[in-house]
């Protein structure tokens, strides 16, 4: 059973995560608060994939290989991505962040016109995917929402400017960079984040945990928080 300083902490910790996460579309947590996780599973939405992400020599997969990999979404269907860190390499595998939104301001009006009619090819993961995604929509509430991995890319597309200037901004962007440690927690949008990885060497032990979250289709995110935090505050 929580006491009040429980209630009070809850509060505060979910009106602070719902802030950073609207305001910046990324949240790290430090430390060990085991109870965080779960939590914080229960109330973004629910969790249609979890992977161990650690580096497997014969792996084909980029994600399990301890190679560097350029900025990308994952599966568009993920609208968070969380990764609990179990372990960090003695060297390297650093997570750099790029806000989308940035390098979409930078995009000229007639640019992102063009950028509105590129296609991706679809990350095939679930049964029912298909073949392509844009590479920017708009979600049910009007906000962007973006899909983008390089290799994703057609082939044709590479060659238009609207792509090309796309990738520069990007490249340009000066990204977040951090080194997950053992107990952290970092939650991005990933609708507006992109995320990359540098190369993964020293002891190569590095493993996370990741979540791949789907929206919640009821309620909005930051309304079902509003209601959590105005619940608890109501029972103290
Ligand atoms: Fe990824």
């Amino acid at each position: 059973m929580e006491n009040r300083e429980d209630f009070l902490m809850g509060a505060y910790f979910w009106e602070n995560f719902s802030e950073n996460l609207r305001k910046k579309g990324y949240q790290i947590i430090g430390g060990k608060p085991s109870w965080i996780l779960n939590e914080i599973l229960e109330e973004l939405g629910p969790v249609i994939q979890i992977t161990e992400v650690i580096v497997k020599p014969e792996s084909k997969a980029l994600v399990t290989s301890d190679r560097a990999l350029d900025f990308h979404t994952d599966h568009h269907r993920a609208r968070y991505i969380v990764w609990h860190c179990h372990k960090a390499s003695t060297e390297g595998g650093d997570t750099l962040l790029v806000d989308a939104w940035r390098v979409w301001e930078k995009m000229s009006r007639s640019i992102r016109e063009e950028l509105r009619n590129i296609r991706l090819f679809e990350h095939k993961v679930f049964q029912d995917d298909e073949e392509s995604y844009p590479l920017v929509s708009e979600d049910r509430h009007g906000c962007l929402r973006f899909y983008y991995s390089f290799w994703l890319v057609n082939k044709e597309d590479l060659r238009e400017d609207s792509v090309r200037s796309w990738m520069n901004a990007i490249k340009e962007e000066k990204p977040i960079q951090m080194k997950l440690k053992e107990g952290d927690i970092l939650v991005i949008d990933n609708h507006r984040i992109l995320h990359a990885r540098t190369a993964i060497t020293g002891s190569k032990d590095r493993h996370l945990t990741r979540y791949w979250i789907a929206e919640k289709t009821s309620i909005p995110f930051l309304d079902v928080l509003c209601k959590r935090i105005n619940f608890k505050l109501t029972q103290i």
